[in-house]
């Protein structure tokens, strides 16, 4: 796979996605936003990837935000576009992605950069991150699903404070909030990730799929994640994985999962 704005590489079925435009600290422009949604359409049908790394690329930022230089003459009409088909081709696209992503924040995570990483499942940083959305600085609100996930993941009171002042918080303090899961060194970064990735590997990742939609639909409206919970976990028993799993346990093994 080749991008102007992206690098991605597959190694022992983990799939690891740097957004490179550094000199932009990696700002997500109209392009980037769209190869984001190739790549992580080509990832979701590639059988060498069942993980995927996503990362900025340099020691600065992970993504400092959407491309302001792109937006600032924009209509409403062009803005709610805008908002709405970033939502739909990236940022939903990976939170409902069926193979597990990890959010590896390694620097500035602001507006569009930290909604990214709040698409993630879950996230890891080093210690020079710095976490924010400053939308209201710039006259707009959060448009890529800030206001609805930061809350979602740090608690109403914290998410208004953030959104609110515009400030940035460190790493400890987002690991504090529960938004990012450990902290680390640049150097040791990566590493975490792959090891963390490397852990999810060893188990079943038809589970871990249907674990994905279950918790989702936590935060669906109108749905109830009780019942796809019951639905999902009666389907596991129909699997070759659950026989494999739970054969393996029985006969004091390690699980083989396909
Ligand atoms: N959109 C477009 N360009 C951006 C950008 C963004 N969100 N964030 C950084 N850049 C560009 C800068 O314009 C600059 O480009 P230039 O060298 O061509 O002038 C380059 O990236 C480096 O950024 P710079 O501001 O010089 O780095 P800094 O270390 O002084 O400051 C930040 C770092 C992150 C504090 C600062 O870049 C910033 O505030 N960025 C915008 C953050 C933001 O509001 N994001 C939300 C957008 S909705």
């Amino acid at each position: 796979m080749t991008f102007e704005n992206l690098q991605v590489d597959i190694e022992d079925r983990i799939a690891l996605v740097r957004i490179n435009r550094p000199k932009k600290l990696n700002a997500l422009n109209r392009e980037t936003i769209e190869e984001l949604h190739q790549a992580f359409k080509a990832l979701r049908n590639n059988e060498d990837a069942a993980v995927v790394i996503l990362t900025g690329s340099g020691e600065k930022a992970f993504v400092a935000g959407a491309d302001i230089s792109e937006f600032s003459d924009y209509s409403v009409e062009e803005g709610k576009d805008l908002a709405a088909k970033g939502q739909e081709r990236v940022f939903d696209y990976i939170a409902n992605f069926p193979k597990p992503v990890i959010a590896a924040v390694n620097g500035f995570a602001l507006g569009g950069g930290l909604e990214l990483a709040m698409s993630t499942h879950f996230r890891v940083a080093s210690d020079n991150a710095k976490l924010g959305l400053p939308e209201t600085s710039l006259g707009v609100i959060p448009g890529y699903g800030g206001t609805q996930r930061l809350p979602q993941l740090v608690g109403k009171g914290r998410a208004m404070e953030m959104i609110m002042t515009a400030g940035m918080i460190d790493a400890t303090t987002a690991k504090d909030y529960g938004l990012v899961n450990h902290v680390t060194t640049i150097e040791e970064l990566l590493p975490l990730a792959q090891k963390l990735a490397g852990k999810i590997l060893n188990n079943s990742m038809v589970a871990i799929s249907s674990a994905i939609a279950a918790v989702n639909d936590n935060y669906k409206d109108g749905v109830n994640g009780f019942d796809t919970e019951i639905e999902n976990f009666g389907t596991s028993f129909g699997t070759d994985d659950f026989k494999e799993g739970t054969q393996a346990f029985l006969n004091k093994r390690k699980a083989n999962f396909k």
